[in-house]
């Protein structure tokens, strides 16, 4: 039987989320129903509010979740009732030419449930990222469902699946982070300090963060940052070579996803380094760089979409980071909030007050 329960849509362009009713069909065949108990506010729900991914209204936000499988369609053999699961966007398929070449967490097929979960008029919505957890129960497909080790507090490792794994693969899995590089991470936010984080306990001495509120680079200093520089007062670009010998940081993070940050990501990194795009821009930016310095400086100029991560292989492993005390996921968890108070921290996050705020169910 189809279910009724309260999730978080929005309806329109730019309008206020709404709490309504929502109905989530039984599992079909490869999908699941996961009671939803922890899910972020990401800055990619703020950007789908606001139209900046599609126009595919009404959307069904949130997908930084945990929560526990309730049911599973026919055919599901990875999970099972009962399981404790970090939900991901990314599924793989396992047999397009990306999963044929070894390469899975760039699989070019990665799939969602394939019912809709629809308002009570039958209205079809569209779940953020393939997920859509702000809700009491979501269906999402069985391969979304990753179980890590259930004794993890759902509010902090539900961040591993979106903003905390992006940020974290961004600067070790894409970027490459090694033992002694120099790094530098534009934007402390969410994405951004998990960058911080990941690139400390690859091995960094030198991490560079930099964001244009003082608020966030004290933040930044607690996930390890060495050196911090606010982007409003200092030319960055200069000030990371400082930093980094007069030649600029091995690999650069870029987590804001804005033409001039990407630019000083560009100009900041050493020769031969490597710039990350983990920040979405919106379809209206565009960058022009000089082609005498892509060239020039040679490199690497990389794209991390969702920090090039397998969950299957990265979740349990961060998960147990967590649980040993050495990855500092609590100190992501800005507030707990309900299911209500969505609009208001959209807000909050607008206003640099949070890092993330994590609805509680
Ligand atoms: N690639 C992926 O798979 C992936 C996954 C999740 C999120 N993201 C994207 O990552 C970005 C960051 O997400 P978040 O949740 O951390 O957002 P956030 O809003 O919490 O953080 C953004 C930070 O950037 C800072 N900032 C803004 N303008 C700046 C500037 N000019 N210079 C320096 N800092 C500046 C803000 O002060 C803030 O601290 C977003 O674009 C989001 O959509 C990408
Ligand atoms: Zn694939
Ligand atoms: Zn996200």
């Amino acid at each position: 039987m189809p279910q009724t329960v309260k999730g978080v849509i929005a309806r329109s362009k730019g309008a206020e989320v709404e709490l309504v009713d929502v109905v989530v069909p039984d599992p079909g065949p490869g999908e699941a129903v996961v009671q939803v108990q922890s899910c972020g506010v990401c800055h990619t729900d703020l950007h789908y509010r606001e139209g900046g991914i599609n126009d595919e209204y009404p959307f069904l936000l949130g997908h930084e979740a945990a929560g526990v499988v309730e049911a599973v369609g026919e055919g599901v053999t990875e999970v099972a009732p009962g399981d404790f699961v970090i939900l991901n966007w990314r599924a793989v398929c396992g047999q397009c030419r990306a999963c044929a070449k070894g390469k899975p967490w760039y699989c070019f097929n990665t799939h969602n449930a394939k019912q809709r979960m629809t308002l009570e008029d039958g209205t079809e919505l569209s779940p953020a990222l393939g997920i859509g957890a702000f809700i009491e129960k979501t269906l999402v497909a069985a391969g979304q469902c990753t179980k890590v080790d259930p004794g993890a507090d759902a509010a902090a490792v539900g961040l591993l699946g979106c903003g905390v794994m992006a940020g974290f693969g961004a600067a070790v899995n894409t970027g490459g982070v090694g033992r002694g590089d120099s790094v530098a991470v534009i934007g402390c936010g969410g994405v951004g300090n998990a960058a911080i984080a990941g690139a400390v306990l690859a091995g960094a001495t030198t991490v560079v963060a930099v964001d244009v509120d003082d608020r966030k680079l004290e933040g930044a200093r607690s996930f390890g940052a060495t050196h911090t520089v606010n982007g409003k007062d200092e030319d960055v670009v200069e000030r990371i070579r400082e930093l980094t010998g007069g030649f600029g940081a091995d690999v650069v993070v870029e987590a804001v996803g804005r033409p001039e940050t990407y630019e000083q990501a560009f100009y900041a990194r050493d020769l031969a380094g490597t710039v990350v795009l983990v920040g979405v821009p919106t379809p209206d930016k565009e960058v022009t760089l000089p082609m005498i310095e892509v060239f020039g400086r040679g490199g690497a100029l990389k794209s991390s979409w969702y920090g090039d991560c397998l969950p299957s292989r990265d979740f349990p492993m961060l998960v147990d980071l967590y649980r040993q005390g050495r990855f500092d996921l609590d100190a992501f968890v800005s507030e707990r909030i309900g299911l209500g108070d969505v609009e208001a921290a959209f807000h909050k996050m607008e206003r640099g007050e949070v890092l993330r705020s994590v609805v509680v169910l």
